[in-house]
């Protein structure tokens, strides 16, 4: 079965004072009974993880390099040392601003688990394609190519973000949602088999809140959110770790 898991991307958001935002996360969740997991910016995974408790930290992008002259660029190993133990990797937002392609996020992908991090790899239409009438044709191309060979439910998360839905507050009919996420499992059990197909987590992420998680979560092959701006506030983020929770 996979895992549950509540991820929230604090994207480039946030200085040491937002670390308030966990220490009353945490007091809110001590001992949640899902996977929760955040990702702020670098600067501050040192620091969030020594306050983090029983929440995961990761980072938001990796180099595929583990060392170089790459200036302003950081590595898995450095993420993994600072105390992450997962990666965002291929967010829209980096596919956009940075022109990341597929083979770069495979490419980071086998960096992140060399390093010994989890890769959280977002993949996502944009409204032309949907409205083209071409999502699972986009879909099954990122996922085919920015998951590389080897990956299993243990070292990889699969993100479902559409980039339309992606701090729009638009949201995906639920029906929307469920043909994508049936369509990924699908595809990875003709790649990776049935049986390993299951292991992987299926995040849904654009414009996630506490008043729709609940229906979220309820759509089949959803295993969870990956939450851009409801995970910046303990009080947001807090009622859609219960949302997860309740399931
Ligand atoms: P949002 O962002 O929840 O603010 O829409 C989601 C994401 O980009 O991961």
């Amino acid at each position: 079965m996979a895992r549950k898991i509540a991820a929230g991307n604090w994207k480039m958001n946030g200085t040491r004072a937002a670390l308030a935002e966990v220490e009353a996360l945490v007091n809110a969740h001590p001992a949640p009974r899902v996977g929760v997991i955040l990702c702020p910016p670098a600067t501050l995974i040192c620091a969030m993880k020594a306050i983090a408790g029983p929440i995961a930290v990761g980072g938001q992008d990796c180099h595929a390099e583990p060392s170089g002259a790459h200036t302003g660029d950081i590595s898995a190993q450095q993420l993994c040392d600072a105390g992450a133990s997962y990666v965002i990797l291929g967010h829209s937002e980096r596919r956009a601003d940075h022109a990341e392609t597929d083979p770069q996020v495979e490419a980071k992908a086998q960096a992140a688990w060399a390093a010994g991090l989890q890769a959280v790899i977002c993949i996502g239409e944009t409204e032309t394609e949907r409205d083209a009438g071409t999502t699972l044709a986009v879909i099954g191309e990122q996922l085919s190519a920015s998951v590389p060979e080897g990956a299993t439910g243990a070292n990889t998360i699969i993100a479902y973000e559409p980039v339309w839905a992606i701090g729009t507050g638009r949201t995906p009919t639920l029906a929307q949602i469920a043909e994508v996420h049936d369509f990924l499992r699908a595809e990875l059990a003709e790649r990776f088999g049935a049986d390993q197909a299951t292991e992987f987590s299926l995040l849904y992420g654009g414009s996630v809140k506490p008043s729709n998680a609940a229906e979220i979560f309820q759509v089949a092959n959803v295993d969870g959110a990956l939450v851009g701006g409801a995970s910046l506030k303990a009080a947001d983020f807090g009622p859609i770790i219960a949302a997860l929770e309740s399931i």
